[in-house]
Parts: structure tokens; C-alpha cells; sequence
């Protein structure tokens, strides 16, 4: 498995990580199957948030840890927390916040709740999950000071913050945020196509996200990227969706070449990109682990990497 360093530190994380947001109500057994297939595949990196299942995501993680024979120490376990979950328009192991709140007593709260759940004492690192606009710079200072001094999080980082934002609260803080969670995928793929229609009139010269991908890579800061199957907010997956008929045909074309699945190149369409980039993927199916994550060995050249681009619906000026 592919490595990618997270941040500035000489960690190296497997190119392909596993989120365990759709955990939660899962047999221990088969989470724990799940967790060796990750491990047996090349994962040493595990994301998660306290809201997943509403907190049962990270429930389950601690039995299937246990029942499995994996240490802690042979994982980098990573959260985020900053959102209040709404129960009402989470479903299916999808989860929606009622606000965010970034206050000190919440963010210390969550990780406090989140080690309990986890049954872990540290987390290598923690993450704002979506950018709070009534957030303070000594709330999240004072918080991740606690945190770290008390020897509950290693590392910070922040998730879907625009440029602007990362500065703001790099300016506060007194630890490097090392990591970005964003959507990315080659159907999700603004934080690229903007960059390459700069000027034009076209809607994909729009800026979504202030640039975000070249910022990141200036920063040396790792982008993680989330629902790598799937296409707007989890509208679905485009695998075997003919409504993406072109994208899948190609897709199948290079499967064949590589020897691979369709999500295995859809997982090298994401990690081609030269900027320090995870993948973080969904499923809980020891089987769609392993021919996903074969992804990570796959070198897809320039031109595959467009033409996926292109299949997608995207152009160029
Ligand atoms: N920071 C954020 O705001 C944010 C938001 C969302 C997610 N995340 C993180 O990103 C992680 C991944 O998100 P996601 O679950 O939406 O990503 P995903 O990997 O794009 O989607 C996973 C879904 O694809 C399905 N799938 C079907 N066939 C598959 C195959 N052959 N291989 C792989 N998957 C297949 C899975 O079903 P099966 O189980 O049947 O395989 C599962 O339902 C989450 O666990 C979480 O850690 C972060």
C-alpha cells in the first residue's frame, strides 16, 4: 500500500484509510471482520466523529477493536467533533447537524466523549468537522491546548475549511494543522476543475472553495478525501450508475487494463494527484475494502488521469 505523509510529520499513513461513519449497528463479529480486512489490506488509519450512528459508530469500533486482534497502537485513529447532531434528518448512517458549536467546554467535551466510546486514552488526531461562523479564536485555542497538554490528541487538523478559514484558525492556535477533510472524488471534483478554468465564463471557472487544493499544497497540509464513491452530498454512489455511463465505461476499460475493480481506479483517479492526498473509504464489506484499497497501487498515467476527467463530464478550456 501506497504511503502518504500526514502534514509536516514523517508519519506514514496508508494511501487509503477507512472512515467507519456506517459502523454503527453492525454485528461486533462483522465489524470486527471489517477492521482485519482493512489492516490485511494495508489500512493503518482509521476516521471517525463523534456524531457517526449518533455516537454508536465509535460504540462498535471499541467492541470490533477488542474482538479483533488488532492493538491500538498499529492504528492512527483519528476524530471530529464541532457539530450538534440533529436526529431527526440523520437516517441510514448518514448524519446531519441542528448547528455547529466550536465553543471550549463542547470541543473538550467531545473528545472526552469520544475516548470513552472509542475506549482509547489519546487520538492521534482531531478535527473541526465543519466550519463554525460564530467559531473564536480563544474557545478553539484554550481547547486544543487542554486537549494536547492533557495528552488526549496528538494532532489537529480541520475538515471541508476554506483557505481563508485554515489561516484564521491557524492564527489562533498553537499547533499546526496538519490535515483537511474534503469531498473529492472525479465526479466531485471542483477543488481541480476550477483550477484549470481560471478566467474563463464558463460555471466551472467558479471558485467553490478558495482554492483550496493549491493552498494545501503550499501549507504541506494532507487533504483527506471523503465519499470517494460518491457524488453530491451522498446523492449516491456513480459506480454502475448509468447516469454516469461514460465515466463507468472507462472506468471498466482501465479496471480491465489494471486488473483491477471500478472503484480501485476510482480510488488511483484521486490519489494520481500529486498533492498529499488520502482516501477515505465507506464501505464495510471486507471484500469492497480490499479491491478498493487496490487502488492505492495503481499508477494511472497523465492521460488516463484526464481522460476519467473528461468522462466524467468535465472539460478544459
Ligand atoms: N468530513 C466530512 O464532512 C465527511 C463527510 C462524509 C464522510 N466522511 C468520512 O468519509 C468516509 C467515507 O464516506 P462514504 O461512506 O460516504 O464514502 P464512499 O466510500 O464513497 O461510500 C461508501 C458506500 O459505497 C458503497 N459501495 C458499494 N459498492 C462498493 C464497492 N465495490 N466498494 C466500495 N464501496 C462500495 C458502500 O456500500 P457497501 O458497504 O455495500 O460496500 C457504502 O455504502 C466516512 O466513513 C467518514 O469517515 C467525512
Amino acid at each position: 500500500m501506497k504511503t502518504v505523509k500526514i502534514g509536516n510529520t514523517n508519519f506514514e499513513a496508508s494511501a487509503v484509510a477507512l472512515g467507519i461513519m456506517r459502523m454503527a449497528g453492525m454485528e461486533t463479529a462483522d465489524a470486527a471482520n471489517t477492521l482485519e480486512a482493512a489492516v490485511d489490506a494495508g489500512i493503518n488509519f482509521i476516521d471517525s466523529a463523534d456524531i457517526y450512528g449518533g455516537g454508536q459508530s465509535e460504540t462498535k469500533f471499541k467492541e470490533a477493536l477488542k474482538a479483533s486482534g488488532i492493538s491500538r497502537d498499529q492504528l492512527f485513529i483519528q476524530s471530529k467533533g464541532g457539530i450538534i447532531l440533529d436526529p431527526a434528518r440523520s437516517h441510514d448512517g448518514l448524519v446531519f447537524g441542528q448547528r455547529y458549536d466550536f465553543s471550549k467546554q463542547h470541543l473538550i467535551d467531545s473528545v472526552d466523549g469520544i475516548l470513552k466510546r472509542m475506549g482509547i486514552d489519546y487520538l492521534d488526531s482531531f478535527l473541526l468537522h465543519r466550519p463554525d461562523s460564530l467559531m473564536e479564536a480563544d474557545d478553539i485555542a484554550d481547547a486544543f491546548d487542554t486537549l494536547q497538554r492533557e495528552g488526549k490528541v496528538r494532532h489537529f487538523g480541520v475538515s471541508n475549511f476554506n483557505p481563508q478559514q485554515v489561516e484564521m484558525v491557524q492564527s489562533w492556535v498553537n499547533q499546526r494543522l496538519l490535515i483537511n477533510q474534503l469531498q473529492f472524488n472525479v465526479v466531485h471534483s471542483g477543488m481541480v476543475k476550477e483550477g484549470m478554468h481560471v478566467n474563463m465564463i464558463d460555471d466551472a471557472s467558479i471558485m467553490r472553495d478558495g482554492g483550496i487544493m493549491e493552498y494545501s499544497r503550499r501549507k504541506n497540509m494532507t487533504i483527506q478525501a471523503w465519499s470517494p464513491f460518491n457524488y453530491g452530498l451522498f446523492a449516491g454512489m456513480y459506480i454502475n450508475d448509468p447516469k454516469f455511463k461514460k465515466l463507468n465505461d472507462k472506468l471498466e476499460e482501465l479496471g480491465k487494463k489494471y486488473g483491477v475493480s471500478k472503484n480501485a481506479i476510482a480510488t488511483a483517479w484521486i490519489l494520481r494527484h500529486p498533492a498529499k492526498v488520502q482516501v477515505l473509504l465507506g464501505t464495510m464489506n471486507p471484500e469492497h475494502i480490499k479491491d478498493s484499497a487496490a487502488g492505492a497501487d495503481v499508477d494511472l498515467t497523465k492521460q488516463e488521469w484526464y481522460d476519467l476527467f473528461f468522462a466524467a463530464g468535465n472539460d478544459l478550456p
